[in-house]
């Protein structure tokens, strides 16, 4: 468990927080991938991504292919949601938020120059992510030299959290809301 019915509100978002900086940094954490919910038109639409980098004021980062349809959505609507789950623990977590796509150059620069040569293939396709092809194999043409141009990132930052801790003695769900720049928070009915 993550946390108990003695454990405080303020404890059990530094334990989560603590969780979303392990999943961004040790690949074999349950929070390395998390479900990205954003909307197309009033369509939501889903995908995993790999959660990349998280900051204390709850800032989470993640890259992807700036011809793809996620960045699209964000830049009409920045609306979005995230979903973890700890199966070990057995503690799910939701967070509502503001998505963006980082349009500064320096940052751009500074994360392109950490991802690994074998994951810079990932963003080298001569056709967009999701373009129709008739033989899978005309999707995989790559750029010659491997550039940044594709490359983007994605910011969620959490305005909502939701906690559910799965336990057989009586399931504990929680809510957090950052009103003015400071979490409030109450338990929930699970
Ligand atoms: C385990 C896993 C991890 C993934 N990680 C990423 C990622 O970090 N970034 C990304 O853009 N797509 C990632 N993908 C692919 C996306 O799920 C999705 O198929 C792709 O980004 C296209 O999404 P879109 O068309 O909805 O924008 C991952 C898929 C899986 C199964």
């Amino acid at each position: 468990m993550l946390f108990t019915s003695s454990s405080s509100e303020k404890e059990i978002l530094s334990i989560i927080s603590k969780q979303l900086l392990l999943g961004s940094t040790d690949a074999r954490h349950p929070f390395r991938f998390v479900n990205l919910c954003t909307l197309d038109g009033n369509q939501p639409d889903s995908r995993y991504v790999v959660l990349r980098e998280f900051k204390e004021d709850l800032a989470l980062f993640f890259y992807t292919d700036s011809r793809s349809e996620k960045v699209a959505q964000i830049n009409k609507n920045p609306n979005a949601a995230l979903l973890f789950y700890h199966p070990i623990e057995r503690c799910q977590v939701k967070i509502g938020g503001k998505a963006q796509i980082i349009t500064n150059t320096e940052l751009i620069k500074e994360h392109w120059n950490n991802v690994q040569t074998e994951a810079k293939k990932g963003y080298q396709s001569v056709l967009a992510p999701k373009t129709a092809v008739s033989q899978p194999e005309e999707g995989w043409v790559q750029e010659l030299k491997y550039q940044s141009k594709n490359f983007s990132i994605i910011k969620v930052r959490a305005k909502q959290i939701e906690c559910l801790q799965l336990d057989d003695e009586g399931h504990l769900r929680i809510g957090f809301n950052k009103k003015q720049e400071v979490w409030q928070s109450t338990w929930l009915v699970p």
